[in-house]
């Protein structure tokens, strides 16, 4: 491998670490000539459900491009980028669609070493957690995304408490949303072998189940409301969520197209600043999906006037100390993120 080949494969290895819905991987990258590349998204990767998971799409697109900038930062490089986002109906179907074009400059700063770090330790965790962040890494979130205004907020404990409940019960009331089910299982890993042969989606164990029991769940969901068994299937999955973490929300404007990009880039920089002190982070992304989770969400923050045009809830994560979670594993980036050059 020549230097150049290997100055590539280091920032693609990194880059391929982003963090995306249900792990579903939907950006495709196409080299041009002298550092550029086009930026995809690769429609059949993102949620397709309803309005707000297209739209949504847009908040992967920025939390991707904000990775790639901070994986060139973290080693040496430097990037710009131009967006040339698509309008929202466009995400419907399938295939790649272009939204931006970015360029690198190989080697023109200096590497930034706790970057680096933050970036290999950055992962979703849904184990249990021991202890919630310090008032100052969690002052220090709260300002980042004042400074581009967004509203974070922490949650006292008992609303904590609430809104993990909340989670509970709408990613099991999901289950009884048949297109909510069918993309889930569409997403879901079942078994080590599956995991393994396929790269992305939800593994079981990344999510802290048993991948047999989670199968046969999925395939006869009306299990989640027999008596005394629900009970039960509610203690086990809550046993890893009841815990010490704190709860976030954030609040902005999500009515376009680049208001949502924007949501995506303020993530990353959350999830990168909390990763850096050590701290794992859980998004709760079905009570914003979820129309009743979401409004009763909405109550229990004693948010009463969300809109879209300024303050809309696009964010909901738990974040502390946990044991390290299980690996989710990536498509091999010359076999996916990389597109053929052109
Ligand atoms: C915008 C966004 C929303 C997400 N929503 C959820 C969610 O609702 N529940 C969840 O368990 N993980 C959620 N995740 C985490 C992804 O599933 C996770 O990033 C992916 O599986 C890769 O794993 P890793 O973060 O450990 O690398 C979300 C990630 C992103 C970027």
């Amino acid at each position: 491998m020549s230097n150049q080949q290997q100055t590539l494969h280091t920032y693609l290895e990194l880059v391929n670490r982003y963090p995306s819905p249900h792990n579903g991987q939907p950006i495709r990258l196409k080299p041009l000539a002298e550092g550029r590349f086009e930026v995809y998204f690769e429609r059949s990767r993102g949620l397709q459900l309803s309005e707000i998971s297209y739209i949504f799409s847009f908040v992967s697109m920025g939390v991707f491009m904000r990775h790639l900038a901070l994986c060139a930062e973290a080693l040496g490089h430097s990037l710009d980028y131009e967006l040339s986002l698509p309008k929202v109906t466009e995400l419907r179907g399938e295939g790649p669609v272009r939204f931006a074009m970015a360029t690198l400059q190989w080697d023109v700063g200096t590497a930034d070493e706790a970057l680096h770090k933050a970036l290999q330790f950055r992962q979703t965790s849904r184990k249990k957690y021991h202890q919630g962040v310090t008032d100052e890494v969690a002052a220090a979130v709260v300002e980042l995304a004042a400074k581009v205004h967004m509203k974070l907020t922490r949650l006292s404990a008992p609303q904590a408490k609430q809104a993990v409940w909340l989670n509970q019960r709408a990613v099991f009331d999901d289950m009884f949303d048949e297109p909510v089910r069918l993309e889930l299982d569409h997403w879901l890993r079942y078994s080590q072998a599956e995991k393994q042969a396929k790269r992305d989606g939800l593994s079981y164990d990344c999510m802290e189940l048993n991948g047999r029991s989670m199968k046969w769940i999925v395939a006869h969901p009306k299990i989640l409301r027999a008596p005394g068994i629900s009970w039960l299937l509610k203690q086990y999955y809550l046993r890893t969520m009841t815990d010490s973490s704190d709860v976030f929300y954030m609040l902005a404007p999500f009515r376009t197209e680049r208001q949502s990009f924007d949501v995506g880039l303020t993530i990353m920089d959350m999830w990168t600043q909390i990763s850096a002190q050590g701290y794992y982070l859980h998004p709760f992304g079905t009570i914003m999906s979820n129309q009743a989770a979401h409004r009763d969400f909405l109550e229990l923050a004693g948010v009463h006037d969300e809109s879209l045009a300024e303050n809309y809830l696009v964010f909901i994560f738990r974040a502390g100390t946990s044991a390290p979670p299980v690996p989710s594993l990536r498509l091999d980036y010359t076999q996916h993120l990389l597109m053929e050059e052109s």
